[in-house]
């Protein structure tokens, strides 16, 4: 693959927003500001930041559907993720296993979902904004639980990005066990006290797609209504991604398939045993050097791949990826071959690994009424 074509790969990966310049563009012309909020208990969106409204075209942008999601989206959440103490691992269990299993959030997002906190700046670009890619498993099992909601939103259309932004007041669950967080977020102060400071999640809508393709959690704006989240001094972080705990458990638990899928699915425990082999396959093509949350390589579309829900939605990309021999690069974004033993290992833990997923998927799929595990506490 050529470096053009890997740019074009990336921008598109990235979700960059060609439409994005020609609306801003345009937007250079609005004649008003269509800032729209809903619900009773929304706040009003001032005028002025830029959320001007309308189509280059001079058509109002349509948000009409933003807000019937944001209104859905906001009542669920309300209901199955409440305010609760920041400490509450039953809360957090009940609202895991309801995103989880089968909710209004999930079904709202795309394929692949960009996730990560707001952009340093008030107006920086998505496209210049770190992001993660998630599927909307991992998504849904390990990092959206983290949150809290009040029910309070709003609809925005923000004429630069080319897109609705659905603002969702959150709190988040900062007292909780290491274990129950997808990784260390407190690896880099930085990430922990965006995540601490959460005042609302953003989701991004581009007008006439149905799904979510960006996610975001951002300190930005009042705190939710009704939260009270006492930030904690940064922890320590003791430098891996994966541990073991002095009860002898695998952690972080939310990131095995044995927290996720029911107790009577018998594939579940393989899942996780199989990532092992593939665990030590990736560290040996030095593959997670990049692809983990330090993101030493600074990918701006960073691909996670250090516990088994996050290696999850990513196996079928890494297969491809290795056979066609376009990882691992070097520091400067050079293909590099990997030697023919770890290659030929590397595919074959990977393909063992997405074997036995596929086999847990089906047999979670075929049994829709066995009893869901999703609880961490126990
Ligand atoms: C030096 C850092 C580095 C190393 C080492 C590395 N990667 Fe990557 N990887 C990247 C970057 C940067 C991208 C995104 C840009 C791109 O697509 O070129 C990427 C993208 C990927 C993707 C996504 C491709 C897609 O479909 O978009 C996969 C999968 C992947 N890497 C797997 C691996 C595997 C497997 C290894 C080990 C054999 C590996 N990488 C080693 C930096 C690295």
């Amino acid at each position: 693959m050529d470096k053009l074509d890997r740019r074009a790969r990336r921008a598109l990966a990235g979700g960059l927003m060609l439409a994005t310049l020609a609306l801003g563009a345009g937007a250079a012309g609005a004649v008003g500001t269509a800032a729209l909020t809903g619900g009773e208990s929304a706040p009003s969106v001032a005028p002025g930041r830029g959320v001007d409204a309308l189509l280059p075209q001079g058509g109002a942008v349509d948000l009409a559907p933003a807000r019937a999601l944001a209104a859905r989206l906001a009542a669920e959440l309300a209901e199955r993720c409440p305010l609760a103490p920041p400490s509450d691992v039953a809360a957090l269990d009940a609202c895991r296993n309801a995103m989880f299993h089968g909710s209004a959030l999930r079904e709202a997002l795309a394929p692949e979902v960009l996730w990560g906190r707001d952009g340093k700046f008030p107006g920086t670009p998505l496209a210049a904004t770190g992001l993660t890619r998630f599927s909307p498993e991992a998504l849904t099992a390990m990092y959206l639980p983290l949150f809290m909601f009040n029910g309070r939103w709003s609809v925005e259309y923000v004429a630069t990005a080319g897109r609705a932004r659905i603002r969702l007041e959150a709190a988040f669950r900062n007292r909780l066990a290491p274990g129950e967080f997808p990784y260390p977020f407190w690896h880099d102060a930085s990430k922990w006290s965006a995540y601490e400071n959460t005042h609302a999640l953003l989701l991004w809508l581009t007008p006439g797609q149905p799904s979510i393709e960006v996610a975001q959690f951002t300190w930005r704006g009042p705190e939710a209504v009704g939260a009270r989240i006492d930030p904690l001094p940064t922890p320590g972080f003791e430098g891996r991604w994966m541990w073991t705990d002095a009860a002898g458990q695998t952690q972080p638990k939310v990131t095995l398939f044995d927290s996720l899928y029911s107790p009577a699915n018998p594939f579940r425990k393989r899942v996780d045993a199989s990532y092992r082999g593939l665990a030590l396959a990736l560290r040996e093509g030095d593959c997670l050097g990049c692809h983990s949350p330090e993101n030493k390589g600074g990918m701006q579309r960073l691909l996670l791949l250090q516990t088994p829900l996050h290696a999850a939605g990513n196996i079928d990309a890494v297969l491809d990826s290795v056979k066609r021999d376009r990882m691992p690069i070097d520091n400067y974004g050079n293909e590099t071959p990997l030697a023919a033993a770890a290659r030929r290992k590397l595919i074959a833990q990977g393909e063992k690994f997405a074997a036995e997923l596929r086999a847990a998927r089906a047999w979670e799929a075929a049994h829709p009424a066995a009893p869901a595990r999703v609880a961490t506490g126990q």
